[in-house]
């Protein structure tokens, strides 16, 4: 690199870094490698015929339109879309509460924009998403981290980081990424309750909740607050909701969406024009005409009967090769779950031996902020086969075995 572009990043430039994960799947793409580290959506769910007649449609009935620059905001039809959802669960939003982004990396980054100050302090969940702490850190985020379990975030671990004032909360609370936990109703209760005391907004980050192989849906945080506060029309509570159609239509769209009061929406409306005018207009339509004809219902009722398998298909796997001192999490949904392994391993030392026996994962530690957490590791359950799961879980187990002989004993 010239000394000329060299000296010249600015000081945040400083503070970003190249995801772990992304660098990963490069040494990952050989297909021999059979590869738990990404974060991929299962391609043959897609669907395809049903988009390409859609886009068929949409630009013979409508080109001009979805070939053309369009509103910040987003396409308004789909904007009503996405109010009338969060309307039939309870959140008295309309088109003025509704942002269209460019997936929901996108919100994140705009909240970040918007919201963080070089310094100010947001509470996270550890493990937390990888991707949420890169969009934040470039702003000067410092972390303070909440520990979590099986039931998602400890909201007796949050009480006190509250006291400290801190900018905003930032969770997952349905499958989440990268644990696959999920926050009890307790839980969900108590953290709106205490974040609404406190004066703490939360950013509330949704993108698996419809990907739920068992058991029933629990009430979104914005729901909760919602109803906490008893507005009746014009959503204004604390909590800001991104979603996305990432994960039950196509992450290649890059469509998804915030809910939020209006004035938020406003401020987040400035920052995104400046990052990229408007999202696809003709992905917006599309994903429209798909929500509406009931696509989308149909293809994630697909996408979680598939993802139920493989995890059912990775759970099994687990219980046969890893050994007892290695825990792991049993989501009901979503695409990742959770090892913890025992105190001595650590996971980025067992990743060399793992790509070796030509099989990878993501280590942990990168998604703990402030430290700790070496000896866990992600693994992605919806991008291969049940057969190749079971073949990458056994060469994992061996990986295991092979450089930890002491601490695993065969
Ligand atoms: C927790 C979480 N948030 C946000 C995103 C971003 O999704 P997209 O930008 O595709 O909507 C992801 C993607 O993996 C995620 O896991």
């Amino acid at each position: 690199m010239t000394r000329v572009w060299s000296r010249r990043y600015a000081k945040r430039t400083l503070r970003m870094t190249s995801s772990a994960i992304r660098e990963l799947l490069k040494v990952t793409e050989q297909p021999d490698v059979i590869s738990f580290a990404g974060g991929l959506p299962a391609p043959e769910a897609f669907p395809v015929e049903e988009i390409a007649e859609a886009a068929q449609r949409i630009l013979r009935d409508d080109g001009p339109r979805a070939l053309q620059y369009s509103a910040t905001e987003g396409y308004r039809p789909l904007r009503e879309w996405v109010a009338a959802e969060m309307r039939a669960a309870n959140v008295p939003a309309s088109i003025e509460q509704v942002l269209i982004t460019t997936g929901s990396q996108q919100a994140l980054d705009l909240v970040g924009k918007v919201f963080v100050d070089p310094g100010d302090e947001l509470v996270v969940e550890t493990p937390t998403y990888l991707a949420a702490l890169q969009a934040f850190t470039p702003y000067g985020a410092q972390y303070l981290s909440a520990p979590s379990d099986a039931h998602g975030i400890r909201t007796d671990a949050v009480e006190p980081l509250f006291a400290r004032r801190p900018k905003l909360l930032y969770t997952v609370p349905t499958f989440q990424n990268p644990s696959g936990a999920t926050l009890s109703a307790a839980r969900r209760a108590r953290l709106v309750e205490m974040a609404a005391a406190h004066g703490i907004p939360i950013v509330e980050d949704e993108p698996y909740r419809e990907l739920r192989f068992q058991g029933r849906h629990l009430s979104r945080l914005i729901s909760l607050e919602a109803r906490r506060r008893g507005d009746s029309s014009d959503y204004r509570g604390g909590v800001l909701y991104a979603s996305t159609f990432s994960k039950v239509l196509s992450p290649g769209m890059r469509v998804g969406y915030v809910v939020a009061p209006a004035e938020v929406i406003v401020k987040l409306v400035q920052a995104k024009q400046s990052a990229d005018l408007n999202t696809a207009t003709f992905n917006q339509m599309l994903v429209y005409e798909l929500a509406v004809s009931g696509a989308i219902e149909r293809n994630t009722k697909k996408v979680a009967r598939l993802y139920a398998e493989r995890r059912d298909a990775m759970l099994a796997a687990l219980r046969e090769h890893f050994p007892d001192g290695a825990s792991w999490t049993q989501p009901d949904g979503g695409m990742f779950l959770w090892v913890t392994l025992p105190e001595d391993i650590d996971a980025s030392e067992l990743l060399e031996e793992a790509i070796a026996q030509h099989v990878a994962f993501v280590p942990g530690a990168p998604f703990h902020p402030n430290g700790g957490g070496a000896n866990t590791l992600r693994l992605n359950f919806s991008n291969a086969a049940p057969e190749r799961i079971h073949e990458g879980i056994a060469r994992l187990g061996r990986a295991l075995h092979a450089r930890f002989p002491s601490a695993v004993p065969a």
